[in-house]
């Protein structure tokens, strides 16, 4: 069933692929000319560096340049898995892919039909398979929508997790996480007996370090709104998506995840591409307390829909 694409892939064409956490788009690692395409298939600007997919730990050495104790102490416990790790990058290592970092990102994923295609094709270059500024893909339905629905994607159905792996970089201390993920800042310290940095903010000078934080992001046309303390008001044209407050309606407008925030990042980004479908002017989302954003999943929930906000 993979040999088609496969085959795509070692002949410089590019391919989307379910990984637990969205739907990447593949490129041969070693092959420019596809990488390209990845970019203008995206409309991705091209400072905006690729993560590289491997298949095993010992592909890392061919793309980073130095693995410290933490670096395999890090892989080791999460690997495969949702976790990006940034190390320093060899001289091979194509400039597209970095956008001219001397920093490489690095990722394992989890899902088998990935390790089956990246263990048959080579390492790929994989962002998520959204056109740039969409929410990414966690159905194969999703990439067919921004990309045609001849576009090539080998489809798992629906990804686990939902939200994007943790961005880690390793390569200066104290550890810095760009994006926050299903690894969380907790389990990091704890693995390698270190503090890291937490704040992802985009406004506090990690722009020129991780260019992706710098771009809008994970946005439907709808637009996305924190519910204020106290309004109860109802807006027909919008979604509401609650986890804790009581609410008479549940209805197709109203999604109650009842504390389930697994859930609710599994399903996030169709949601929002739902209330596109049904033009929408507004999503609605009740705020997260500082109890619940002590749970990594709502970490990245928070991060994902105040960027969506803008
Ligand atoms: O879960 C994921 O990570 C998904 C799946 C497909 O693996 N991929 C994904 O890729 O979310 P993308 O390109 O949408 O997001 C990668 C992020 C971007 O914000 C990018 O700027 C950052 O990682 N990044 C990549 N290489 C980097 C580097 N060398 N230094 C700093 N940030 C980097
Ligand atoms: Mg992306």
């Amino acid at each position: 069933m993979l040999d088609r694409y496969i085959n795509l892939l070692k002949t410089g064409e590019v391919v989307a692929f379910p990984t637990e956490t969205v739907y990447g788009l593949g490129a041969n690692a070693k092959n420019p000319d596809a990488i390209q395409k990845v970019f203008e298939i995206k409309g991705r600007p091209s400072d905006n560096p690729l993560i590289v997919h491997i298949s095993d730990k010992k592909q890392v050495e061919d793309f980073a340049s130095e693995v410290s104790d933490d670096a395999h102490k890090l892989m080791d416990a999460y690997w495969p898995g949702p976790l990006t790790l940034i190390f320093k990058k060899k001289p091979e290592v194509l400039d597209i892919i970095t956008a001219g970092l001397d920093t490489v990102a690095l990722r394992w994923p989890k899902h088998p039909l990935s390790q089956q295609l990246i263990a048959m094709a080579g390492p790929v270059v994989a962002p998520s398979a959204n056109s740039s500024g969409k929410p990414s893909p966690t159905k194969a339905e999703h990439v067919k929508e921004d990309f045609g629905t001849d576009f090539p994607v080998v489809d798992a159905g629906e990804t686990e997790i939902g939200l994007e792996s943790t961005v880690l970089d390793i390569t200066s201390k104290p550890y810095t996480i760009y994006r926050p993920g299903a690894v969380s800042a907790d389990e990091i310290e704890r693995v390698t007996d270190k503090g890291v940095i937490r704040d992802s903010n985009p406004s506090n000078n990690e722009t020129a370090k991780s260019p992706g934080t710098k771009y809008s992001h994970y946005s439907p046309k709808a637009k996305v709104r924190w519910i204020s303390d106290g309004d109860t008001t109802f807006v027909e044209e919008a979604l509401y998506l609650l986890h804790s407050q009581p609410t008479p309606r549940k209805n197709n407008r109203v999604i109650h995840y009842d504390g389930n925030f697994k859930k609710m990042a599994h399903e996030l980004y169709d949601r929002f591409r739902h209330a596109d479908h049904q033009q929408l002017q507004y999503v609605f989302i009740e705020p997260f307390s500082e109890e619940q954003l002590q749970n990594p999943i709502v970490q990245a929930l928070e991060n994902r829909i105040s960027k969506a906000i803008g």
